[in-house]
């Protein structure tokens, strides 16, 4: 029988068997502006193992690819590394379909498998850091990595190839033709496993240092890391470039680079938010300005991932924070950025609340605030951006003093 879609060879028993899916924009509020991919691996032992799945709507297409590579009743094993439903989404339906015997997942993996899809204990096994399962001919151990990024993930490891099966760990929302790393256009790799760590793992940073420290003790030759989401690292200098990536951005040392975000309603805070930025640049400091007009949330962070300094410009509406800056600031809550000075600024018309609020908020979030916000009643005076130009220049300076 043809199939639509073509499984990938990574090795004489290693497959790609994912999806790509190219027209994914919003992956639960992170804008995937060039798409993502579901890795999925088949492994073939005695026990032909499948390693991840899909989103359910991608189920034929996996299926497809399978089998250009064997029958898919020849499927015995399903390793599920975590069970978000990216990945873990299309199991009950290869459960159904085929004649699986185990599924395999850690403990919390186990627990989160039965609470999305009832798969039952007869089918589901547990396998714990340190544990081995020999499918025939191909020996996988496993890693548990709790919270990264969901309590359940793990890592499985094959060992006679190298392969480190990492999950979310390592990947990015890329949707290429290349299942290569350094097939890919080097900056497009930079920014997209960036834009994947700032949105789904900076909050967790400090288990990720974790990791890092701990991964050596596992004594792993690690010849490939296979994500599940975008290209694959294959070469020893791509390998060791993204940990020393993920060492950096889970540091978060401050650097000399300020981000401006604001939105306006009639330019005045617009107006703001320039002279802000004229005296960052004034003072030595790099400036990424975003108006959030165009400005996504998850672009937002990941300028923020390399930053030292928050500086956020809002109107007054209705007593509150305009609701663009609102939802960014909620946002950046939540992912927990350390190390980072900053402050607030903002036109108003009969109140203005917005930058108390924003202020308060910086506070919780453990920015250190350089002065407090500066408000202005409608159009802003020469002295008004004078007053900004003095935000961006004291900010500039404070970069320098813990750069
Ligand atoms: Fe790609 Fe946490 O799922």
């Amino acid at each position: 029988m043809s199939n639509a879609f073509s499984a990938f060879k990574l090795s004489d028993k290693v497959y790609w068997v994912g999806a790509i899916d190219w027209g994914l924009r919003n992956f639960h509020g992170y804008r995937t502006s060039r798409g993502s991919t579901y890795n999925a691996f088949l492994v073939l032992g005695e026990k032909v193992t499948l390693i991840d799945t899909v989103k359910p709507k991608f189920y034929d297409e996996m299926m497809s690819r399978i089998r250009t590579v064997i029958d898919p009743a020849e499927i015995k094993y399903i390793i599920s590394n975590h069970s978000e439903m990216d990945h873990s989404g299309a199991i009950p339906l290869v459960v159904k379909d085929w004649n699986i015997e185990k599924v395999f997942a850690s403990p919390k993996g186990v627990e989160a498998l039965n609470e999305h899809f009832e798969l039952g204990d007869d089918i589901l096994e547990t396998v714990k850091t340190g544990d081995t399962l020999d499918i025939g001919g191909a020996t996988f151990s496993f890693i548990e990595t709790r919270m990264l990024h969901w309590p359940d993930s793990m890592f499985a490891f094959y060992a006679e190839e190298g392969i480190l099966f990492s999950n979310d760990a390592f990947g990015m929302h890329l949707a290429t033709a290349e299942k290569y790393i350094d097939e890919v256009d080097p900056w497009i790799v930079r920014y997209e496993a960036a834009k994947y760590y700032a949105n789904i793992l900076l909050h967790l940073s400090p288990i990720v240092l974790n990791l890092l420290k701990k991964l050596p003790s596992y004594n792993l030759d690690i010849k490939m890391i296979a994500p599940d989401h975008g290209p694959i690292f294959r070469r020893p200098q791509d390998i060791q470039q993204i940990l020393n990536w993920y060492q950096e951005w889970a540091e978060q040392k401050p650097t000399q680079k300020a981000v401006v975000i604001y939105d306006t309603m009639w330019e005045s805070t617009a107006r703001m938010a320039s002279a802000v930025a004229d005296g960052l640049i004034a003072g030595g400091a790099k400036v990424e300005l975003m108006p959030l007009e165009g400005a996504h949330r998850s672009d937002v962070v990941t300028e923020l991932l390399d930053a030292g300094a928050l500086l956020v410009g809002s109107p007054t509406m209705n007593n509150q924070i305009y609701p663009t800056v609102a939802d960014v600031m909620n946002y950046i809550k939540g992912l927990k950025p350390k190390n980072l000075v900053g402050g607030s600024f903002g036109s108003h018309g009969w109140s203005g609340e917005a930058t108390k609020h924003l202020d308060a908020m910086m506070e919780e979030i453990k920015i250190e605030l350089v002065k407090p916000g500066i408000i202005h009643k409608y159009v802003p005076t020469k002295d008004a951006l004078m007053a900004c130009r003095e935000l961006g220049l004291a900010v500039a300076a404070k970069l320098k003093s813990v750069g």
